[in-house]
Parts: structure tokens; sequence; C-alpha cells
């Protein structure tokens, strides 16, 4: 109890006063030296990615207000086909695995998404139709029937899950109709929840069997948010319709086709040093047919196809690339531009465009570089000077392709490397490898990108990843990490194991050069991935507490670490491991053959499985045959194949396998502790990354995710028997490699303090950013070594929660956020209590 008096007194005194307590001797101490320099922390390092998921840019960033404004959101993407409700890609064959690949995927529900009709009477209706189409590349329009007794009939569009108004703001309305038979006035309103009339015109139709364009300005007399579109048609007749559009004249910096002022205002407040786009797996598609085509989103968006893409919906290529490259320029930030290798997303269909038209698709992407730096004498410089913008773009980074890999991805990303670079050679190419020794397969590349989607424990563990990782002549983008798991919608544990990471990538920051969270929006009308950096409603945006993380690294960036080291008593309480569940065997895009598995339980019984595939094995995934007698083989090259010993659950045993590689990319997997659905449990992974590591790893749903044990080097031999023993006991997991201990896991709790610390040459300020992610406040003693004089006013910045499940929400966007404050306290050796569940910069300035 006094205990928590004492806390809540600290607390209470920290925040009213500002006051800090002196030194003492048992404080946990943070040991600063001016004089140790670190790594210079480049401006590149945080940066953004976009892609369109979640509707990040369609009722998102992009400021169109009208939902399937085209009538193109049910087009069924060319060779693909709908059964049953979902969508189904042609059969194509797996370039990784070799078989032909079967699968399906979400298709859109609504018959004719956004649009609806009302009318008094019976008999108006409303279809999509492919009766001469008003641009080629947009075939579909609405068909309006309305006869006399159904007048007036109104088609309605609900926008983007709303619409909304600002009084006395002025929205840009561009419609196309067309009538054989239609002679009179069609109005267009904006119409209130609430059944008001907020802006209102009229057109007139004239029945020539010609389309024709309609261009107003609506004036919102109210402001409402969740208004909606009408068009009004008081006489009988049929009228198709085409591209309505509505814009708010009030764009970002006022561009036309251009994006909501306060999502882009938002975004930028991140101050991004660079944007990438369009993706993420768009950039590949569900396969190469339905990837993101930058050719097509430029020009006329009247004219832009869209595409229905591989997150679930259409694209109408709205935010194209001009304006991708618009947006870098007007707040500053550099372009980075993914381009498609000939190959589908690996995740999805994994098919690849022959080795003839590679050449397609290389000259694509160096038609996009022309168009974004070339000169304006060149074929798409010049497109660019006409589309009202002579001088290049600021693009500077290009990756080539998007979470590929294998021997196939290697020969291609030697292809376009070459080619780019001898055209290029200013630009930075960066390529799809991971951290282990997969880039070794190439001839050269600038940087690598590494991929986290893990639960907080991750990022707590590997605070201090990049300190260990020998420096190659290559660099490090981490273009997509978050701590999506077992974090709610997203909450101050997982800002804070963030921050705990990348403290660790700024710390590193001569390897690390850029890193950007993903993904970046989710509109909270539709969200396809658990956790993502901004919510967007339709009049509304939120930053998560990772946004103001990312924002608070990015403005106290400094210009160069300085030795920072953190002293902290040593937590070493052991905790129980949850061991217990079933066992099975599987791989990672690798074949191998299992045989003589003996388990030995606690009480000193062994059993012996049956190792023929039937009755006693559940295989949710790889090609599993017995090869000969007592062998267990699988042979595809999927990723996460598994066998598990049907209905037997384990505790404290040890268990002994040999396994043999004879082809492919990994090693093997041990999993243990499976519940009874295979879902969740652990699995130690043996010459995992490429055939470089061994660690245990958790399985969530099904796969495995976040590594808990340390890596460790190792290579496993193709056709080599190995003896493979796992012991499982209360607090303990341990792996044998042919009676060497590989790995001894001992699961205990991380520490949840972190601290760096770097100097400002520009301000001569010291910069120190400490992670607090503990539920109590956290007193430590600085001393700051090698500063001449200390100030001792400076400034602290504190983003802190009640509670590490606290979230940021539409009814509460700011319940964490960034809250500055001065601090009197300052010296060579001050103390301070970081608030509970915090992340804290403190600024102060110093002489050297
Ligand atoms: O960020 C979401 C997706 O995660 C990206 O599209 C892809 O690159 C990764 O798998």
């Amino acid at each position: 109890m006094n205990k928590i008096l004492s806390i809540v007194a600290i607390a209470l005194l920290v925040s009213i006063f500002g006051f800090q307590p002196t030194p003492k001797a048992e404080d946990p101490k943070v040991l600063i030296d001016l004089g140790k320099k670190g790594a210079e922390v480049p401006a590149s390092l945080y940066g953004v990615f976009f892609e369109e998921i979640n509707h990040a840019g369609e009722g998102g960033l992009y400021a169109e207000m009208i939902r399937n404004r085209a009538f193109e959101d049910k087009e069924v993407p060319t060779g693909y086909s709908v059964v049953n409700g979902e969508l189904v890609p042609p059969a194509v064959k797996n370039h990784l695995s070799g078989r032909i690949e079967k699968n399906t995927f979400k298709w859109e529900k609504e018959t004719i998404p956004a649009w609806t009709i009302n009318s008094k009477g019976e008999g108006a209706s409303i279809q999509t139709t492919k009766t001469q189409p008003l641009d080629p590349s947009t075939p579909n329009n609405l068909l309006v029937k309305i006869n006399s007794a159904s007048t007036p009939a109104i088609v309605t569009n609900t926008g983007f899950w709303g619409i909304a108004t600002q009084n006395g703001a002025e929205y840009l309305l561009r419609f196309y109709t067309r009538s054989d038979n239609y002679n009179g006035a069609i109005t267009a309103r904006i119409v209130g929840s609430d059944n008001t009339i907020i802006a209102s015109q009229n057109v007139t139709s004239t029945a020539n069997g010609k389309w024709k364009e309609h261009k107003l300005i609506l004036v919102a007399n109210a402001s409402q948010s969740k208004a909606h579109f009408e068009l009004v048609f008081e006489k009988s007749g049929n009228v198709y319709i085409d591209y309505v559009s509505l814009f708010p004249k009030n764009t970002y910096k006022g561009r036309e086709n251009g994006l909501r002022n306060d999502v882009a205002t938002f975004l930028s407040d991140l101050k991004p040093a660079f944007i990438r786009w369009p993706g993420g797996c768009i950039v590949e598609g569900i396969t190469v047919s339905n990837r993101v085509e930058w050719k097509k989103t430029l020009g006329d968006p009247m004219k832009r196809s869209g595409v229905y893409d591989t997150w679930g919906y259409r694209n109408s290529y709205g935010f194209g690339y001009n304006e991708f490259l618009q947006y870098c320029e007007d707040i500053g930030a550099k372009g980075m531009f993914v381009c498609n290798v000939g190959l589908g997303c690996q995740y999805r269909m994994g098919d690849a465009c022959s080795d003839q038209d590679v050449d397609f698709y290389v000259k694509d992407v160096l038609d996009a570089l022309e168009y974004a730096i070339g000169g304006t004498n060149t074929v798409w410089g010049a497109k660019r000077a006409k589309a009202g913008h002579p001088a290049p773009y600021p693009l500077q980074y290009v990756e080539i392709g998007n979470e590929q890999w294998g021997a196939l991805y290697n020969k291609r990303f030697d292809i376009f490397y070459k080619a780019i670079k001898s055209k290029y050679p200013q630009l930075t190419l960066i390529s799809n490898h991971g951290l282990g020794k997969g880039v070794k397969s190439v001839t050269k590349t600038d940087m690598i990108d590494p991929h986290w989607y893990v639960g907080p424990d991750f990022f707590f563990k590997n605070h201090n990843l990049f300190d260990n990782i020998p420096r190659e002549d290559y660099k490090i983008y981490v273009g997509e990490y978050a701590c999506n798991q077992r974090v709610g919608g997203g909450n101050m544990l997982a800002a804070l194991s963030e921050a705990a990471f990348i403290s660790g990538m700024e710390r590193n920051s001569d390897l690390v050069k850029m890193a950007s969270y993903a993904p970046l929006f989710a509109n909270k009308n539709n969200r396809e991935w658990p956790v993502n950096l901004i919510w967007i409603d339709n009049d509304k945006v939120v930053g998560r507490s990772s946004y103001y993380v990312q924002q608070l690294f990015a403005s106290n960036r400094p210009s160069y670490n300085v030795s920072t080291q953190l002293q902290q008593p040593k937590l070493d309480k052991p905790i129980p491991l949850k061991g217990e569940g079933g066992i099975g065997l599987g791989s990672w895009i690798t074949q191998n053959e299992y045989k003589d598995l003996k388990i030995t339980t606690a009480d000193g019984n062994v059993i012996t499985p049956d190792m023929s595939v039937g009755n006693g094995w559940i295989i949710p995934k790889g090609d599993w045959k017995n090869t000969s007698s007592g062998i267990l083989s699988q042979s595809s090259l999927e990723s996460m194949a598994a066998a598990y010993l049907k209905g037997k659950s384990f505790n404290n045993f040890e268990l002994e396998v040999k396994a043999r590689k004879t082809g492919g990319d990994e090693g093997f997997f041990v999993m243990f502790g499976m519940n009874e659905t295979q879902q969740t449990g652990y699995a130690f992974n043996i010459g995992g990354w490429g055939n470089t590591q061994t660690t245990l790893q958790i399985i969530e749903e099904g796969v495995t995710s976040e590594a808990v044990a340390p890596f460790v080097k190792q290579e496993i031999k193709n056709n080599q028997w190995y003896t493979i023993k796992v012991i499982v006991k209360e607090s303990v997991a341990q792996l044998y490699v042919d009676g060497q201990l590989i790995i001894n896991y001992l699961p205990t709790p991380a520490p949840r303090q972190f601290v760096i610390s770097g100097y400002d040459e520009k301000n001569n300020e010291l910069i120190i950013k400490f992670t607090n992610a503990s539920s109590e406040p956290y007193r430590a003693q600085l001393k700051i070594d090698n500063a001449k004089q200390v100030e001792s006013k400076g400034v602290a910045i504190t983003l802190a929660a009640n509670s590490l499940k606290d979230e940021n929400s539409f009814e509460e966007p700011l319940k964490i956020a960034p809250k500055q404050s001065s601090f009197d306290g300052f010296s060579n050796d001050f103390s301070y209590t970081f608030a509970a569940n915090s992340f804290t910069v403190l600024r102060v300035k110093v002489r050297m």
C-alpha cells in the first residue's frame, strides 16, 4: 500500500510541478557519453508505406466522395470468374511449388456497390450495362429506367459510408448522362441524414443518344457528416449515367483530383522522409494479370480503368502515379516506386510470366522512372510535362518486386537491377530479401527489405537485433513492420513495443537507413488488416498511439547517436512454458523426410508413432507420402507444410526424430504444445531464414510467427540425416541437433525499459528517448558524460496511457497523445521518473 501511495505521490508531483527526486544509489542508471559518437541518423530514416488496402485511398486519402463512381466495382478481372460469391482466379502454375494453384478470394457483396434507387411508385429500376461505353477503359454504366408512375425516381449514392459537408464549402460535381427518350431536368443534390437538402442544382438531359458531360459546383448550406448524394428524375424515360464524381474544392493544396485535406495534412504531420507506392501485395496482384498498372493511373480520371485489387475491392486508380509523385513533392518527401518483376503474389497464386516476357516488365519500370525524372525530351518525361509538371519529381528509390523470394526472383532481380542502375545510377535500388543469406544469391543490391508483423514480445526482445547484424555492402530498409498480434485494434503495448524496436533501428542507423510502418490507413467501415497506423472515417482521422510514436521519432531525430546504456536490475524470474499439447513435423518451402520418431513421456513410457500417412496424422498442408516404409516424406515447396500426430497430447516429454532435407530453401520444423485445432503452439525452426538460423517460434493461426528464443546460426545440408531431439519441461524447451544443444529456451520476462540518445547539431541539444512499457512509473538516474555544460531547463514530451490496453478511438481520438512540458531539473547527473506506460522524449541544450 505504501509503495502504491508513494508511486501516486511521485506521479502527482511530477505532473503538477515537474518535480523530480534526487538520485538514489539503487535507482537504475542511464549512462550517456557524449564523447562516444555512434551512427549518424540519416534524414531518410522515417518514411511511410502507402498501399490501397482497407480503403486507404478509396474513401481515405483520395478526396473522391462518390463510391463506385464509374460503376466498375463489380467488373470481374479478365480471366477470373465469380463462383458462389467468391472470386476465382485462373488456375496458374506456382513457380515455387510447381503446382497448379487453385484458390478463391473475397468478392464484393453489394449488387451495385453504394448505389440504390427509390421512387414513389413501382417500376423504376437501375442496372449496370455495357451499352455504348463512355470510355473503352471503363465499359460499365448505369441504366436508370423511370416510368411515369414512378416519378420522382431518386438514385442514391451513399458515398464512402457517408458524405461529409462543411457549411459554405464548394463541391465540384462532374457526371455524364445519355438518353434516347429523356428530355428534361435531372436534379443533382446532396441530402443530409435528416433528409434536408444541403445543396442542389439542375442539369438538362437531351434525348439525342449522345453522352453529355455535366460540371457543377454545389455549395453546402450545412455541415453534416453522414449525408448522401442523389440524382432525381422527374420524368419517365431511360437514362444512362456514368462517372459521377464529387470532390471538395478544398483538397490538399487545392490540387485537382486531389487528396482529402484533413487526411493528407495528418499524414504530412509525420514528416515522412519518403513515401512508398503503390504497395504492398497489390504491386504483384492476386495473379500478375491483376497487378497495379501505373500507366493506367495517368491522365483524366474518367478514363482510368481501375483494378479489382488484391484486398477485395476496386481501386479506381484515382490516387495514381502522378498524384503520388505530386504529393511527395508537396510535402518534401522522396518517392519510392515498387515495380512488378513479372511475378504474382507468392502468398497467393505465385504465378510467373515467361522469361521472354520479362523485358516488358523491365521496360515498364524504366518508363515509370522516365515519367518521374526523365527529361521533357523523352517520351514519358514529355507526358509528365503535358500533365503540367515539366520539372522532375523527387523520386529516389525503386523497390524491385514486393515480398518475393526464391531462385526465379533472384534471377529477375539481377536483370532489373542492372537495367535500372545503368540508366539511373543515382537511384537507390531495394530488393525483397530479409536478414538471411538469400541476398547472397543476387549480384548486388543497395538495400534489402525485411518485414515484421509480430506480437509485442518479439519487438521487446529484438530491440537490439540490429546491434548484432554483420555490416555488408548493402543497407537495410525495414519496409513493413508493426506490432499487430494480441494488441486489440492497436493499443499502447503495441506502440511501446514498436518504440523499443525503433530505438534499435535508430541506434543502428549506419545500417538501417529507412523504415516504414505498415499498413498506413484503415477506413473504419472496411478493414482488411488487423492493425493499421491511422483510422479514417469519411469525416475524421484518428492516429493510433503508434502514430504518435512514429511522429515523435521523426520529429526528434538527432544528427548522430551517442553511447547510451541502461543499467537495471536483472529480470530472471522464470515463467512457465505453455508446452503441453500436440506435436508435429514440417517445413517452410523445403522438401524433407522424417523417420524413427520416438517420444518418451515423463513417466518413462516410450511411444514410437506409426509414420504411415493415413489415420495417424493430421495434414493441414504439404504433400506428405510414405516413400518407403517408416519414412514420412514431404515433397511440396509450400510455406508451412505440416503433419501433426492425431489425437495425442504431451507434457514434459522428450522427442527424437531423424530428419533429412531433400530439396528447397530451408530446414526442418518440429512443433509442440499445439492446441487441438493446430492453430497455436511452438515450432523449433531449424535452418530457417534461408537456411541460416535456428530458433523457437510461436505458431499463431497455424503459421510460424514471432521468434521467442535467440537466433543461432545453422545450415542444414541436403541429403544428410540429422538426429533432432526436443526436450520440453515445465519452464524449459531444448533443441539438440546431432547431440549438440542448440537452443535452451527458458521463458523469462524481457526488460520493458529501453533508451537511446543522440545529439542534434542544429539545436545543440541532447535528445533522450525513453520507453517505459511497464505499468509503474520508472525512476532512473541519468548521468551525462563529456558535456561541459548541461542547461537546467529543457523539455519533456510524454506519450503516456493509463493502461497498456488503452487505444485511441473516434470517440477519444487524443486519449493517448504527446504532451509537452518544460523540465527544470537537467544536469550532468539528475533523476527522472518516466511515467507508467509511456514513451518520453527529453530535449536539453548541452555544450561540449
Ligand atoms: O501491409 C500489408 C501487406 O503485408 C502488404 O501488402 C504486403 O507487402 C505484406 O504481406
